[in-house]
């Protein structure tokens, strides 16, 4: 769909308000595209993509977060300096190149489909060079990566089901074993936050609607030191 026929579509299903929040935040995304000469936005279904996984079945589609509402959530929050951000599932990489402009440390991108992968290394090739160096875009099944004992902003765009999510939590739980430290779990579209806070004994913090978007904050773990990431 393009913008056009999305915004329109947008307006005969939400009502003025939230349709013109979802238009603005369209134009964003298809401004983020002109301006980096990327095609994030187009959508793939998990059948339209070639993976060798055991959790293809809980994979949910590549659909990319809407940049407006990431930067208004990440702006509202307060990391310490030196924070390592982390996309769970991070697709095209768009994600990766918006979390550039906060101040992390490095931004890890996880994404288990090899032509996701491909099309985000190119795309984050795009970047300056310095800021394009953040990024670390890894091609790993997300259960199988193991975590840099100094990550700890985690992002999910719901995706994947409870399954493998709750793996993905173990393998966070055995990194603050060895390095315990504070974390946030930024959870958009969160089905499973359960799984956080009944593993990580995390708590919720935050809630957000922006657009049609429901993310809820959650953090917990050793107390952070201050400073802003923005
Ligand atoms: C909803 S998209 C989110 C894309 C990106 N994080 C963003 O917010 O713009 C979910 C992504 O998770 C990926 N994914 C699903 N299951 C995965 C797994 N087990 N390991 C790694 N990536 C996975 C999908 O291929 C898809 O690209």
């Amino acid at each position: 769909m393009n913008p056009l026929t999305r915004s329109l579509d947008s307006l005969q299903r939400r009502g003025m308000r939230r349709s013109l929040q979802s238009t603005t935040n369209i134009l964003g995304d298809w401004w983020f595209d002109r301006r980096h000469g990327t095609d994030t936005m187009s959508r793939l279904q998990q059948d339209e993509i070639e993976v060798d996984s055991p959790h293809k079945a809980s994979a949910h589609a590549y659909i990319p977060t809407r940049g407006r509402p990431f930067r208004a959530v990440l702006r509202s929050l307060d990391f310490p300096a030196d924070s390592v951000f982390v996309d769970y599932g991070s697709g095209k990489g768009k994600l990766l190149m918006l979390a550039t402009e906060f101040r992390f440390k490095r931004i890890v991108g996880i994404e288990y489909a090899p032509e996701l992968h491909r099309i985000a290394l190119a795309n984050i090739k795009r970047l300056a060079q310095p800021v394009a160096a953040r990024i670390q875009p890894v091609c790993a099944d997300a259960t199988a990566y193991q975590l840099a004992d100094d990550e700890n902003v985690f992002y999910f765009y719901n995706p994947f089901e409870r399954d493998v999510l709750e793996l993905v939590v173990e393998r966070i739980r055995e990194s603050i074993d060895r390095n315990p430290r504070h974390i946030w779990v930024i959870y958009v579209d969160p089905r499973f936050s359960d799984a956080f806070a009944d593993r990580l004994g995390l708590e919720q913090t935050r809630t957000f609607t922006h657009g049609g978007f429901d993310v809820v904050v959650l953090e917990g773990g050793t107390p952070a030191p201050g400073g802003a990431t923005a």
